[in-house]
C-alpha cells in the first residue's frame, strides 16, 4: 500500500495524457467510448461494494435517502447539457474517492485504474466541448453550462458532507457508493443525450 508511489504514477500518466494527441480523438466516437468506459467502471464499482447493504447500515441509509430525490430533480436540467454534466460528475466522483478509503474494499491499484478512466473521459469530453462554451463571455450557453456545473456540485456537496460527518465509516461508504452507482447509471442516460 504505497499511496505516494501510486499517486506519482497517476500523476506521470496524467502528464503523458495531457501531451498525447487526445484532441485528435474524434468527438463522434465519444458516445461509444463513454458508454464502454462507464460500463467498465460500473463493474469495478459493483465489485467493490457489498452485494447487500449490511443491516447495521440501514439507519445511515435512511438518513441519507431522506433527500434522495435530488438526483431525479436535477436530471432533467442535466439532460440539456449532457457533456458539461457528465464532465462535472466525473470530476466530483474523483473528489469523493480521493478521500479516506480505509473502510472500503478498494486497493490502490483498482482505485488508480478507476480514476484514470475518469480522467481520460474528462479529457475527451473537454475536447468535444465547443470553444464558445469555454471562453469567458457571458453568453447564455456559457451561463447555462455554469448552472449545470453548479447543480452537480451542490448535489455532490451533500455526499461529501455525509462522508465527513460519518467519518468515512464502512456504512457511510456503502451508502455513498450506492449513490455513485446511481450517478454512473445516470451518466449512461446522459450519454444517449449527446448529439451526434
Ligand atoms: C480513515 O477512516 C477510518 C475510519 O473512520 C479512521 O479510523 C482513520 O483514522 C481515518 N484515517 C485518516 C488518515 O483520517
Amino acid at each position: 500500500m504505497n499511496t505516494i508511489l501510486t499517486k506519482r504514477w497517476l500523476h506521470i500518466y496524467l502528464v503523458m495524457l495531457f501531451f498525447s494527441e487526445v484532441s485528435t480523438q474524434s468527438c463522434s466516437s465519444l458516445r461509444v467510448k463513454l458508454s464502454t468506459t462507464n460500463k467498465n467502471n460500473l463493474e469495478l464499482l459493483k465489485n467493490k461494494m457489498r452485494t447487500n447493504l449490511p443491516l447495521q447500515c440501514l439507519s445511515d441509509m435512511r438518513e441519507f435517502i431522506a433527500t434522495q430525490d435530488i438526483l431525479k430533480e436535477i436530471q432533467k436540467s442535466l439532460e440539456d447539457n449532457p457533456v458539461v454534466a457528465i464532465r462535472e460528475i466525473f470530476q466530483q466522483i474523483i473528489g469523493i474517492f480521493n478521500q479516506n478509503l480505509t473502510e472500503t474494499a478498494w486497493d490502490e491499484n483498482s482505485m488508480a485504474a478507476f480514476q484514470i478512466e475518469l480522467h481520460q473521459q474528462i479529457q475527451h469530453l473537454g475536447t468535444c466541448l465547443s470553444t464558445a462554451m469555454e471562453n469567458d463571455s457571458p453568453s447564455p450557453r456559457a451561463q447555462n453550462a455554469q448552472l449545470t456545473r453548479l447543480r452537480v456540485k451542490r448535489y455532490f456537496q451533500r455526499i461529501d458532507n455525509f462522508l465527513k460527518e460519518k467519518q468515512h465509516s464502512l456504512c457511510a461508504w456503502e451508502v455513498v457508493q450506492l449513490e455513485v452507482k446511481q450517478c454512473l447509471l445516470l451518466v449512461d442516460q446522459l450519454t444517449n443525450r449527446i448529439p451526434n
